[in-house]
C-alpha cells in the first residue's frame, strides 16, 4: 500500500523528493536484507546486530541528528516514514532503531552539552555505538516520578554514587551507553529526579535479566543495575533536578515513533488479509466478495489512514516546535494512542481473515499481533495516553 500523500494543509507536512527517496531506500533494504531474517530471529530472539551495523551505516541511527554529530540531519518526517518502512518488515528491527533516534539521541541533540555530543551522541547517531534509556523502575512504570533508585553527590562533589535498579530497558543487553533517570534529591519528587549519561564499560554497572517477551523477541530488553556506578558530574545531562522534564520531552518525541511503528505493523498485516482476501475460496468466489470481509477490510484501512494523518499531523507540530518551542505533547499522545488501537485491531482482523493461516507460524501474521500488542504499552500506555489528552482538554495537573 502507498499512501496519498496530501502536501497542502498545515496539520500534515510536505514529502519531498528527499523523503520519497529514502522512503524507497528504506523500503528496498528492508525487503532486501531483513524480511528474509526477520522470522528467524523472532523464534531465537536473537538480536539481529549486522542489519543494525548496516542501517547505522544508512544514517538510520541518528536520522534527525546534525550532521556535524554523525547524523543524517534530516527532519521528523523523515524519521516517521523510516519507522513505518522498516515496521512494516520487522517491529523488532524498528524498535532497536526508535529508542536510539527519539530518546536517547534526541535527548542528546535537545540537551546535551558539546563535549557530552562529541562523545556520547556522535558513535550513536552514526550507528557504531548503541544507545538507551532508562527510566522505569520494577516499582515505577507509568507513575514514573516515583523512582527507588539514588544518585548521591560525593563530598568532594565530584561524582553522583548510584545504586538502584532499572526495568524494561530497551537495547539494555547491548547499549554502550545508557541515559539514566534516577533521584538526586527525594523531598523534590519529580523535581528531584536528574538524567546521567552512563558509559556502560565503568564498574558498578550490571547487565540484569533478559526479559522473554511475546512479541519484538528481536529487541533486547533487560534489567540494568547500578551498585556504586561513580558518575561524574560532567555527564549530568542538563540540570540536576531537570531530569523527569527531560524525560517526559523525549517521550513526546518518542511517542510519535512508536505511533508509527504501529502504522507500519498494521500496513503489513492489511496488506497480506487484502491479498488474502483475493485469492482465497469460499462460497463459490474469493472470499473478499463477502461483505463480512468487505467490512473488515473497510475498517482496517480507514483507521490506518485516520493514524497516518494523526501521526503527521503530530510529526508537523514537532517541525514547527523547532522554531516556536512549544509543546506537541497532546499531538503526540493522540498519535500514539489511535495509531497503537488501530495496530491491535487490524493485525486481530487479519488474523481472522486469514482464519487458520493467521494462527499459524507460517505466515508473518500472527507475528504482526505479537509485535503490535507492545505498541500499547511501551512508552506510555494507551491509559497514560488518555490520561495526558483527558488533563490538557480539561486543563488539569
Ligand atoms: N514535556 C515537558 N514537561 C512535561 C511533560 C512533557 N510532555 N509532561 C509533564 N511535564 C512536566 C510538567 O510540566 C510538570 O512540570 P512542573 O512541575 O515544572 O510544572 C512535571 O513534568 C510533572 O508533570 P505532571 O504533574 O503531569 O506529572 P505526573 O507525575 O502526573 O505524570 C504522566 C504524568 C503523564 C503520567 C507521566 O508520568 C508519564 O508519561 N508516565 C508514563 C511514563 C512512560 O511513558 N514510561 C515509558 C518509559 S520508556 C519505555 O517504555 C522503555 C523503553 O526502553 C522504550
Amino acid at each position: 500500500m502507498v499512501a496519498k500523500e496530501d502536501s497542502g494543509s498545515p496539520l500534515i507536512p510536505a514529502l519531498t523528493e528527499e523523503h520519497e527517496a529514502l522512503r524507497r531506500a528504506v523500503r528496498e533494504f528492508c525487503e532486501k536484507e531483513i524480511a528474509p531474517i526477520a522470522a528467524e530471529h523472532d523464534e531465537t530472539g536473537e538480536f539481529p546486530l549486522e542489519t543494525i551495523k548496516k542501517m547505522g551505516a544508512m544514517g538510520l541511527m541518528g536520522i534527525e541528528v546534525p550532521e556535524e554529530y554523525g547524523g543524517a540531519g534530516m527532519d521528523t518526517l523523515a524519521y516517521v516514514l523510516t519507522m513505518i518502512e522498516v515496521a512494516r518488515v520487522d517491529a523488532s528491527h524498528s524498535t532497536i532503531i526508535s529508542v536510539n533516534n527519539s530518546l536517547y539521541s534526541n535527548a542528546l541533540t535537545l540537551f546535551g552539552t558539546e563535549a557530552q555530543k562529541q562523545q556520547f551522541l556522535a558513535p550513536v547517531a552514526g550507528g557504531e555505538k548503541i544507545g538507551a534509556y532508562s527510566l522505569t523502575e520494577p516499582m515505577s512504570g507509568s507513575d514514573a516520578g516515583t523512582m527507588q533508585s539514588r544518585a548521591v553527590l560525593n563530598a568532594a562533589g565530584t561524582h553522583y554514587l548510584i545504586n538502584g535498579r532499572k526495568s524494561w530497558v530497551t537495547s539494555g543487553p547491548v547499549a554502550n551507553f545508557v541515559i539514566l533517570f534516577t533521584m538526586t534529591d527525594p523531598d523534590k519528587k519529580h523535581k528531584g529526579i536528574t538524567a546521567f549519561l552512563i558509559d556502560t564499560t565503568q564498574p558498578g554497572f550490571i547487565r540484569g535479566k533478559k526479559e522473554p517477551k511475546l512479541g519484538i523477541r528481536a529487541s533486547a530488553t533487560s534489567e540494568l543495575v547500578f551498585e556504586d556506578y561513580a558518575c561524574p558530574i560532567a555527564n549530568v545531562l542538563g540540570k540536576p533536578g531537570e531530569g523527569f522534564k527531560i524525560a517526559m520531552t523525549v517521550l513526546d518525541a518518542g511517542r510519535i515513533g512508536i505511533a508509527s511503528q504501529a502504522l507500519g505493523i498494521a500496513e503489513a498485516a492489511y496488506e497480506a488479509s487484502v491479498a488474502y482476501a483475493r485469492e482465497r475460496q469460499a462460497f463459490g468466489g474469493p472470499i473478499g466478495h463477502l461483505q463480512m470481509i468487505q467490512q473488515k477490510i473497510a475498517d482496517m484501512r480507514t483507521r490506518i489512514e485516520a493514524s497516518r494523518l494523526l501521526i503527521y499531523s503530530a510529526c508537523a507540530a514537532k517541525m514547527r516546535a523547532k522554531t516556536t518551542g512549544e509543546r506537541y505533547t497532546l499531538e503526540a499522545s493522540m498519535a500514539k494512542l489511535f495509531a497503537s488501537e488501530t495496530a491491535m485491531f487490524v493485525t486481530d482482523e487479519a488474523i481472522q481473515i486469514h482464519g487458520g493461516m493467521g494462527y499459524s507460524k507460517e505466515l508473518p501474521i500472527e507475528r504482526y499481533y505479537r509485535d503490535a500488542r507492545i505498541t500499547r504499552i511501551y512508552e506510555g500506555t494507551s491509559e497514560v495516553q488518555r490520561l495526558v489528552i483527558a488533563r490538557h482538554e480539561l486543563g488539569l495537573r
